[in-house]
């Protein structure tokens, strides 16, 4: 009986370590921020140029007053930092973890926003209009500005949600030419480079969260809903890509959303992207000396 006893309480130790390891994997990987720094050929002018970029807040929190997240940023010593939508989410009710951010970033870098798929369909819309305002985030959703650095100047600019129609091209608002787009274009969903290819020097997107839930390494097992479907391995979840001499960046954020609340084998991510060299001309050879690094 004493034998049965043990191999029973072990058997129930042996669970309740693996659920706790388990647990604690999965908190580690939906809480704790890695930073993902690329290096970039330099627009004419903007050698040495630092973009940090977060996509999809979707409302989260990384310790009291955003600290975690806002420490990642100043680490980065950014000229711009760049969000990239989906910064607040329909259902969340509070706006509160993203004035923090707002506040807090205002004092890094000059800040650029443009819409994702949830804040057009934000309960509180008005009232984040109004944040942004508050905090001088430069809204650039279907409109362009232009940045100065060292002498040089550069248009950013941004494209509002565009849904897909007929699933093969994307319904841009009107007002966007696509001839004329910016040097640096932030757009939510990265599958409209199947568009912007080619028209734009480097293109900031989010939107896939890398798939969220990854298979070991990284790999994204699906994507996220777009005209009421999903995608198996989908492309441009997350990393950084060429397409006809316009790169493209995207992050994997670093919230969750609101149908599946945890990340596994990929980790929030703050992206950094570094532009490098004098006054470099875009080129599809330059482009493909894009290097990767990771701190
Ligand atoms: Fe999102």
């Amino acid at each position: 009986m004493g034998e049965n006893t043990f191999s029973f309480g072990s058997a129930v130790a042996a669970g309740v370590a693996a659920m706790a390891a388990g647990g604690l994997f999965l908190w580690q990987q939906t809480n704790c921020l890695r930073t993902t720094a690329y290096t970039v050929p330099a627009l004419p002018g903007f050698g040495g140029f630092t973009i940090a970029q977060v996509s999809d807040l979707h409302g989260k929190r990384f310790g009291k007053g955003q600290v975690r997240l806002l420490r990642r940023l100043e680490a980065a010593r950014p000229d711009i930092i760049c969000f990239t939508g989906d910064m607040a989410e329909e259902r969340n009710r509070s706006l509160l973890p993203l004035e923090e951010l707002y506040r807090g970033a205002r004092c890094i870098a000059p800040l650029y926003s443009v819409e994702g798929n949830h804040e057009p369909l934000f309960c509180y819309a008005a009232e984040h209009t109004e944040l942004l305002h508050k905090y001088g985030v430069h809204d650039v959703t279907n409109r362009e500005e232009l940045i100065n650095y060292s002498g040089s100047a550069a248009r950013i600019g941004g494209i509002g949600w565009a849904y897909p129609s007929g699933g093969r091209r994307y319904a841009f608002p009107e007002g966007i030419h696509l001839n004329r787009l910016p040097d640096i274009l932030l757009v939510h969903d990265p599958n409209t480079i199947r568009e912007t290819a080619g028209r734009t020097y480097l293109q900031l997107s989010g939107h896939m969260h890398g798939g969220q839930v990854a298979l070991p390494g990284g790999r994204a097992i699906l994507s996220p809903r777009v005209d009421s479907r999903r995608v198996y391995f989908p492309p441009y979840a997350g990393g950084i890509y060429n397409e006809k001499g316009t790169i493209l960046v995207v992050s994997r954020g670093v919230g969750v959303s609101s149908n599946i609340r945890i990340r596994c084998f990929c980790r929030p991510e703050l992206t950094v992207i570094r532009m490098q060299g004098g006054d470099a001309t875009v080129s599809m050879s330059k482009c493909e000396k894009i290097s990767h690094n990771f701190f």
